[in-house]
């Protein structure tokens, strides 16, 4: 089966054709070709992503990617089409409010054959919503256009799915996964754990009572100077300390570690950090390096006793971490460490770092688990939800 997918639930632009075969057991994934744009640039001065502007890029980069990502997958076909009779009727009103991006993809479709693919996926939620709107726009546009059928794919889904991926030269395998899964998902949004079992039925073990993980590096990170997105700057300063062994002088709490549950807290961390900063005065170099250490320690501890507490309430036999702070280079190195030492029996699947950050293969994986299982939405039907939940 080939998918087209597509993202545009945050700041990246993406756009993917994957092949796929096999069953939820043992599925098998080739990247035929896949496009991407990330507007970390363009938000950067802001220090955060700005939706409107988010919004606005999706639709100027949306045509251009598609056109890339079926170049690659040698499935565009140059021809000039008659468009079948009401369409731009159709999309018209689809596109109402993307005019710019309605008029490149009527060019597009009037330029090219109908490609050989046999679904198309798109993220629904959850995100920005103007920006989901884009995305969400488009594939029903080309849906419609196409007449294919359409795949609603929960982000996070993508996230968690795509984390089980293993390679097999250059194809992508999810492989012998042993369930009870607990995924633990943790970005600029979102920090929840939740199993699954049997594939794709979800419940929520654990989540934030405020911040994200994500939002409380990127808020550190603003207190320390660094730029937006603030999680690879403040792992960067934490490594530079880990490096020189130093003692550390900061020493920040590890909010509801104890508690009896599997809930999270960043908030109190976040503002331990701000009254840390504000009662020493200024940072030194070294002491900016200590602070990120001290952070991130404090961070990581906490996510892997939840994770820990969650393991033996759920019975799990894999757990696997998702999500952009998946990413980080501590908390990887500090699950594989305590798994091996404390869950030898539990198998851990860390994401690629390709994986991390937002991407189509995520959505596009997670979109054949659903038309595995003809999870498949009319056009008219589907809308963008921000707050879209998994369980
Ligand atoms: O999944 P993602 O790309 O977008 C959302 O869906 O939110 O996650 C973005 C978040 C940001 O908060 C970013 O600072 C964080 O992931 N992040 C990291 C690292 N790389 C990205 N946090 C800690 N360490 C990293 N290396
Ligand atoms: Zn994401």
């Amino acid at each position: 089966m080939k998918i087209l997918a597509i993202e545009t639930s945050c700041d990246e632009t993406a756009i993917c054709m994957l092949e796929a075969e096999g069953d939820e057991r043992s599925a098998r994934f080739r990247v035929l070709g896949n496009a991407l744009i990330s507007q970390i640039d363009i938000h950067q001065q802001y220090g955060g992503v700005f939706p409107a502007l988010a919004k606005r890029e999706h639709a100027k980069n949306l045509v251009p990617l598609l056109r890339a990502a079926l170049e690659e997958a040698e499935l565009l076909r140059e021809d000039i089409r008659a468009l079948p009779e009401g369409l731009p009727g159709t999309l018209g009103e689809l596109l109402s409010r993307e005019y710019e991006l309605a008029e490149q993809l009527l060019s597009f479709l009037s330029e090219s054959e109908i490609p050989d693919i046999d679904a198309i996926a798109v993220t629904h939620g959850p995100g920005l919503e103007p920006a989901l709107w884009v995305g969400v726009n488009f594939a029903k546009a080309l849906a419609l256009a196409w007449d294919k059928p359409l795949i609603g794919v929960n982000h996070m889904e993508g996230h968690l799915l795509s984390s089980l991926v293993t390679e097999d030269g250059t194809d992508l395998l999810i492989d012998e996964i042993e369930l009870p899964l607990l995924g633990l998902l943790i970005s600029g949004g979102h920090t929840e754990l939740v199993s699954m079992e049997p594939w794709l039925r979800y419940r929520l073990i654990g989540q934030t009572r405020d911040d994200a993980v994500g939002e409380a590096f990127d808020k550190v990170a603003r207190m320390l100077g660094l730029p937006y997105p603030g999680g690879p700057e403040v792992s960067r300063l934490a490594e530079r300390d880990r490096e020189d062994e130093r003692s550390n002088p900061f020493k920040l709490p590890r909010p509801m570690i104890s508690d009896p549950h599997c809930d999270f807290s960043f908030s109190g961390l976040k503002t331990a950090v701000m009254y840390l900063i504000k009662q020493h005065g200024e940072l030194s170099g070294i002491e900016r390096e200590q602070m990120a250490r001290a952070f991130e320690d404090a961070a990581a501890d906490v996510l892997w006793k939840k994770t820990a507490r969650a393991i033996d309430e759920t019975d799990a036999k894999t757990l696997t971490l998702g999500g952009g702070v998946s990413a980080n280079t501590h908390i990887r190195r500090h699950f594989k460490t305590q798994i091996e030492k404390e869950y030898p029996h539990v198998t851990l699947h860390l994401p690629k770092p390709a994986f991390t950050t937002d991407n189509a293969v995520m959505i596009g994986i997670a979109g054949y688990y659903r038309a595995l299982r003809k999870d498949f939405m009319e056009p008219d039907v589907m809308i963008a939800n921000g707050n879209l939940s998994l369980v």
